[in-house]
């Protein structure tokens, strides 16, 4: 193996092997509906919401999974999670209105959109789906809305402002714990101000991907319950949103060989392993490491129901866990899992167009795709691609270079890493990219240039079948 070549094997799900046996299937769409396709299979899906819900159920729990919408707009994963039963999360007007066209029941929604206009609120309203509340404002355009409707709405109060380890942990949403007493005892409610709206859980979402974090602030929404309940208010459920762990690669070893190297190359150890040597978010200032990678963990020992698990379980410093407490305080647990019901349920495809050569000496790879088609708020997406070669051509010529995309920018790569081929990539051939599903393929997609966006499939395993589907 090359001294500076450091691999990062994507974890693979069975039905992609299967799919990618499927070349001619593959060729035919990418010829019929352009580069890149996005492929998306059920199973994984299936299986992913499943497990979150044993696990849930091994405690005895009360409980209610959310697929959070927002990680991928598929219409066809809203069908899927109503045939399971499970709710969505819905975060604008478009994903609620889809939902309920679905027919998502009112009970298996809510509605999580940061903002929230007047149009969102009446269809909320009128399907009486619940609002998780996040400002004041809102709440009068709410008690608004619901006055001009003649009726009530369920409501979720977001929470935030939770200390852990003495520390506030920051948000931009929701309501601090004193302020969300107050507007729930004095304000929330028959005979108050907002008496349209109807008190009927707690909620809240965090950033990062903290254990910790997430299971201290149940514990003081469990507080809160107790409070409330004593003031003779009963809480049915606490949404403790999303955030759970996945796990991206095969190999602890090779994650960690990979962010040694990262920061040697940033230190000019070694050969770069980036574009123009970048640190993703390492920063080498006189010969000294700053800040940090800031890219997803792509490497979790604890990911999905084992994430879940040690939330569950987290007693912290009172006498009881979480599920301990959820029990007793006859709570329903509810969560909203986005990346986490997505992991492995979809692949994006791409033709390689020409190979060229940087002015720096650097083999590029140009694809019929650009970055906002794989892109999430991670640096750069740290899974090698697999090259499926369509001929004999060239065979035994390794060589490393760079993906690059079709937007007119310098900068525009797919992947910021450094790629190792075991032979030189031909017009043609294709590259696919692992476990996107989860925002990468469509979060934060655009149509500049007037690309257009890229279709989305669904395999059927079953039938071996590739169909075209919103
Ligand atoms: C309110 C809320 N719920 C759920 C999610 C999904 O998070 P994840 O995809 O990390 O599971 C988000 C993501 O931003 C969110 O804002």
């Amino acid at each position: 193996m090359d001294a500076n070549h450091f691999p990062l094997t994507p974890i693979i799900h069975p039905w992609v092997h299967d799919f990618l046996e499927q070349k001619e299937a593959i060729y035919a769409a990418i010829a019929q509906h352009g580069s890149p396709i996005n492929v998306h299979n059920m199973t994984p899906f299936d299986e992913n919401l499943s497990a979150f819900k044993k696990t849930f159920d091994s405690y005895g729990l009360k409980s209610k999974i959310f697929f959070a919408r927002k990680a991928n707009k598929c219409k066809f994963l809203v069908e899927q999670a109503q045939q399971l039963n499970h709710g969505v999360d819905t975060a604008s007007y478009m994903e609620l209105k889809q939902a309920l066209e679905v027919g998502v029941p009112a009970a298996n929604l809510v509605c999580t959109a940061a903002v929230k206009n007047r149009k969102l609120i009446a269809l909320a309203i009128e399907a009486q789906v619940p609002l998780v509340l996040d400002n004041e404002d809102e709440c009068t355009l709410i008690q608004t809305v619901a006055e001009e409707m003649n009726t009530t709405v369920p409501i979720q109060v977001r929470l935030s402002g939770f200390i852990v380890a003495q520390q506030l942990l920051p948000s931009r949403f929701g309501f601090e714990r004193k302020k969300a007493y107050a507007l729930i005892t004095e304000s929330l409610g028959k005979d108050k101000q907002f008496d349209r709206l109807l008190y009927q859980g707690l909620h809240f979402h965090l950033n990062g991907y903290s254990i910790p974090q997430r299971a201290i602030s149940l514990h003081q929404c469990f507080d809160l319950v107790a409070e409330l309940k004593a003031d003779g208010i009963p809480t049915k459920s606490v949404d403790f949103g999303g955030g759970i762990l996945i796990n991206y690669l095969k190999d602890r070893k090779e994650w960690e060989a990979f962010q040694e190297a990262l920061k040697e190359a940033v230190l000019h150890k070694r050969e770069a392993l980036t574009f123009q040597n970048d640190g993703l978010g390492l920063m080498n200032i006189e010969g000294r490491l700053y800040f940090d990678m800031q890219v997803y963990p792509y490497y979790n020992e604890v990911n999905k129901t084992t994430f879940l698990e040690q939330i569950l379980t987290f007693q912290g410093d009172g006498p009881k866990n979480i599920f301990q407490r959820a029990l007793e305080q006859d709570i329903e647990l509810r969560i909203e899992p986005g990346r986490s019901s997505l992991d492995q349920v979809g692949i994006t495809i791409a033709k390689v167009a020409f190979r060229r050569y940087h002015t720096d000496g650097q083999l590029l790879i140009g694809l019929e795709m650009n970055r906002t088609q794989l892109r999430s708020a991670s640096a750069d997406f740290l899974l090698d691609p697999i090259h499926i070669s369509q001929g004999e051509a060239a065979k035994g010529e390794s060589c490393e270079g760079y993906l690059v995309g079709a937007y007119c920018l310098e900068q525009e790569l797919i992947l910021k890493r450094k790629l190792y081929f075991h032979q030189l990539p031909q017009v043609d051939d294709l590259f696919v990219f692992i476990n996107t599903a989860g925002y990468m393929m469509h979060f934060y997609e655009s149509e500049a240039h007037l690309f257009p966006l890229a279709k989305n499939f669904v395999y059927h395993t079953a039938h071996k079948m590739l169909e075209a589907r919103d």
